[in-house]
């Protein structure tokens, strides 16, 4: 059977593609399945330093696109994630070094390969994300809850509409403190603008920055809960269309908890 090349996408910068990337990948990968997380943010490569594999860079998807390298050559094997790939994106070239015709047929060799291939595609909606999406079956959306978020993500969507994949979402960097107090949108404000296929909800959490700075997957961190909804996202991506999706909390202090008892009994 073939597998399946997903594109994580966004629109707007820096909302959390890589970091969906790598998670995904890895939870996918502890699953059992053999996955290829590829790079394809041309020139500004950060899918390996988030993996920690930046030393073991040989060769990069511009070579195995433009025939300088076999896939396996370009492929880093992480050392703590059985059955995991990275084909980091190359850095001194721009992102018009790559044609979409070949791309495309990378990937149908990646998917002979593979059982997951994911795309990290840069921001925006240049070449560069045509090139994300040209091999791609599945597309996941990752938007933050904020408007010009929204926005990008709601014309990226029609985008993919239009070139025939239908977007799931992933709703990230949550604050359910900040939600309850009304400043910050809720995901079912996004949902309600987007109307999409939600398929995740990530909290806000500080383990994500510590596992990209040393280079840690942050689905290896039981106590990471951005960490353990990746592990959910990678299991509904799997097949798994019946688990719940879980809306992230913020722990009530007891101190609040007696405040409003004690406010509701006056
Ligand atoms: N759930 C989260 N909680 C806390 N921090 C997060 C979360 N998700 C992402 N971040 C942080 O947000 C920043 C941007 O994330 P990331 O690099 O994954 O975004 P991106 O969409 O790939 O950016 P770019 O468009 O530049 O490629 C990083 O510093 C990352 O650690
Ligand atoms: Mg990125």
């Amino acid at each position: 059977m073939e597998g399946k090349v997903i594109v994580v996408t966004s629109g707007k910068g820096g909302v959390g593609k890589t970091t969906a990337t790598s998670s995904i990948g890895a939870a996918l990968a502890l699953e059992g399945n053999r996955v290829a997380i590829v790079d394809m943010d041309i020139g500004l490569r950060n899918l390996d330093v988030v993996m920690g594999l930046e030393n073991r860079i040989v060769f990069n998807i511009v070579d195995v696109v433009q025939g300088r390298c076999k896939i396996s050559q370009a492929a880093i094997r992480d050392r703590r994630i059985e059955n995991l790939f990275l084909i980091p994106a190359s850095q001194s070239d721009n992102k018009d070094v790559l044609t979409t015709s070949g791309v495309e047929r990378v990937a149908k060799q990646l998917r002979k390969e593979f059982d997951f291939i994911i795309m990290d595609s840069p921001a925006g909606i240049e070449k560069g994300f045509e090139n994300s999406i040209v091999g791609a079956n599945e597309a996941v959306v990752i938007c933050t809850p904020d408007v010009s978020a929204v926005r990008d993500a709601d014309r990226i969507i029609g985008l993919l509409y239009s070139r025939g994949l239908t977007p799931r979402l992933v709703v990230n960097r949550i604050e359910p403190a900040r939600v309850e107090r009304g400043e910050m949108l809720s995901h079912e404000d996004v949902l309600d603008v987007l109307s999409i296929e939600l398929v995740g909800l990530v909290p806000m959490d500080e383990q994500v920055l510590i596992s990209s700075n040393t280079g840690t997957p942050l689905v290896l961190q039981n106590d990471s809960k951005a960490g353990q909804a990746f592990k959910r996202i990678a299991r509904r991506l799997n097949g798994e269309a019946d688990l719940p999706i879980e809306v992230p909390t913020h722990k009530t202090s007891m101190w609040s908890k007696i405040g409003k008892t004690f406010l509701r009994s006056k």
